[in-house]
């Protein structure tokens, strides 16, 4: 088989943070290939690496069952960067101690080194500088052997080194853009402490990437269930390129729930990437059908997860793809083979697919190629580029596999009308949210004014019974007029919603704000009057990877240039700005 990802000269030990995806992708960004695993894995096991980075992690490393390393790795002779809890982790084994915080710390912070001692890491580094922090516990007494080289106001430990053990520790997360040398402190572990050489360019990768094709195929065929999204996509112009077009499928399943000229725009772009036998499968009609006069957001999800397992069955029983010579073609990419927060190495399949009986027969008998399990989104991107596929798909947002379905809110009753609050409107519609551990469904505060996102988060805190506030942007009646109507997932109303996300999205991509923001889903709310029985909620989002987001105002002419074409479409009553971070919103409306 062919080499065709070189061995990894980093370990990322995963501790269960969020940040931890994000450490080796700027490792690999610096041109350094490296992997991620479980915390645990035994020092025998990482032989051969010249660094080790142990992730932060929001557990507390005195606690029963927190992550933990193995000891060992500390005298094995390979450079260690702790970050965070893995500083703390190494205080620990190292003959330090670890306090437990009554409070924790978030946020910016100011770091300051130690006058010209503060050692290799901090090269081309030095000064006062920001930081970015967010931890609870803290080293309180530095490891035997160690200096403390770096201290912030509230934090007496914030950088530690044993320049000649090449055992380095810091607080703060370097691998965040708010921390203004965090590019370089990175750079200084990879080439001057751990000894790297740059051996990674994802877009080298793709001869190779195409060679591992032909050799797991073999002499087989290949077919995709591709949705239009990037990743699909550019596996399956892999295997296009790597098999040629007529050993190569595509079906695309039209569920009736995509946005306007979607269907049409996806088809174009496999014609143009010289897909031969490529199929629409015209679900429309079974999809809502099997909703109609369905509004719970629960049983609506469950329904579109059920109808596409049947869809989906359909396409391999008369395509003949289980018995012949198939195999199935996967997008899964590197984040997704690895157990989220977890320590276990995840099933290389997304879950959603598994549901499908024949999917799994494919995926027992090895009847599956996934030629993207090691690469990241933006490598991915890189990898479209170089493979001539457009910017302007590959840039596009993320959108959610159950499409439309969960941005159209419905409703089994209506006549209910908003109640005036001292802090505004609580609408009679509700959304999910996350507070907690656990997801909610609750009423939303209408407010009046701009983008007063810092408020929202105040009076979210204050009023237990809502988990998102909007602000009001424009009304055909005043809200104390607006009714709940009732409303399903029909086809005028998702060609309402089709409609306004259309008119949203040219004007975010002619003014360029689409650029801006990582995400803008557009949502209907049946609440309005009996002639415009639906308003518009706009909600614009800044996110890494969508497990936590900031909701993000709009330019005033934006704004108002948007407000005023989606007033002038039939039954639309209003429109409104999601205020709402997430948590305690979620992105999504449901
Ligand atoms: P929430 O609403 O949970 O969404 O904050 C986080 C991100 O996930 C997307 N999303 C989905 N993507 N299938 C998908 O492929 C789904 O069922 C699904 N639900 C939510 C959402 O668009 C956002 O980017």
């Amino acid at each position: 088989m062919t080499d065709y990802i070189p061995n990894p000269q980093i370990a990322v030990l995963d501790t269960g943070g969020q940040y931890t995806h994000l450490i080796a992708r700027k490792v690999r960004e610096l041109g350094v290939y490296a992997d991620v695993l479980p915390s645990e894995t035994p020092a025998s096991e990482l032989r051969g690496r010249r660094g080790l980075i142990i992730s932060g992690g929001p557990s507390s490393v005195y606690e029963e069952g927190s992550p933990t390393v193995d000891p060992e790795i500390f005298g094995a002779g390979m450079a260690v960067l702790g970050i965070c809890y893995g500083q703390q982790l190494m205080a620990k084994f190292l003959g330090g101690e670890v306090q437990r915080g009554e409070k924790g710390e978030y946020g910016l912070a100011t770091l300051d080194l130690a006058d010209g001692a503060a050692g290799p890491l901090f090269v081309e580094a030095a000064g006062r500088q920001q930081i970015w922090m967010s931890h609870r516990d803290t080293v309180k007494k530095a490891p035997v052997g160690f200096d403390v080289v770096g201290t912030t106001e509230t934090c007496s430990i914030a950088a530690i080194a044993a320049p000649d053990r090449r055992l380095f520790g810091v607080q703060f997360h370097p691998e965040v853009v708010h921390t203004k040398h965090g590019r370089q402190i990175l750079s200084n572990f990879l080439f001057d402490v751990a000894g790297c050489t740059q051996d990674w360019d994802p877009r080298h990768r793709t001869p190779l990437v195409e060679q591992r094709i032909r050799e797991v195929v073999g002499d087989r065929n290949v077919f995709f269930f591709v949705s239009g999204g990037v990743d699909s996509t550019v596996a399956f112009t892999l295997c296009l390129r790597a098999l040629g077009e007529k050993r190569v499928s595509g079906y695309y399943v039209d569920t009736g729930l995509m946005r306007e000229e979607e269907t049409a725009y996806v088809r174009d772009l496999f014609g143009a990437l010289g897909t031969r036998n490529f199929s629409i499968e015209e679900a429309g009609p079974q999809f809502l059908g099997a909703l109609a006069g369905v509004s719970d957001p629960e049983a609506k999800r469950k329904i579109i997860g059920t109808q596409f397992v049947e869809v989906q069955d359909r396409i391999l029983r008369t395509g003949h793809f289980l018995e012949g010579n198939w195999i199935l073609g996967q997008g899964t990419i590197y984040p997704d083979t690895i157990e989220s927060g977890g320590t276990a190495r995840a099933d290389l399949i997304k879950t959603h697919h598994n549901r499908v009986a024949g999917i799994q027969k494919l995926i027992d008998e090895g009847r599956i190629v996934e030629p993207l399990t090691y690469f990241y989104k933006d490598e991915v991107r890189e990898i479209g580029r170089e493979l001539g596929i457009p910017d302007e798909f590959l840039d596009r947002h993320p959108f959610p596999g159950p499409g439309l379905g969960i941005r159209c809110l419905c409703s089994a009753e209506g006549g209910e009308a908003p109640v005036q609050t001292p802090d505004g409107w609580i609408l009679p519609v509700r959304s999910v949210g996350v507070q907690g551990d656990s997801r909610t469904y609750r009423p939303v505060l209408a407010i009046e004014g701009g983008s007063l996102h810092q408020r929202a988060v105040e009076l979210i805190n204050r009023i237990g019974e809502i988990n998102r506030v909007v602000a009001r942007v424009a009304t055909a009646v005043p809200v104390g007029e607006m009714r709940l109507q009732v409303g399903e997932l029909s086809q005028e109303r998702l060609d309402r919603l089709r409609r306004v996300d259309a008119i949203v999205r040219r004007i975010s991509v002619d003014t360029g704000f689409e650029a801006k923001v990582w995400q803008f889903p557009v949502i209907t709310i049946p609440l309005g009057t009996a002639e415009a029985p639906d308003s518009v909620v706009l909600r614009p989002v800044e996110s890494v990877d969508g497990m936590t987001a900031q909701a993000v105002s709009i330019p005033a002419a934006v704004m108002a240039e948007m407000t005023a074409e989606l007033m002038t479409v039939s039954g639309i009553c209003g429109v409104f700005l999601d205020l709402t971070h997430k948590p305690p919103g979620t992105i999504e409306w449901e």
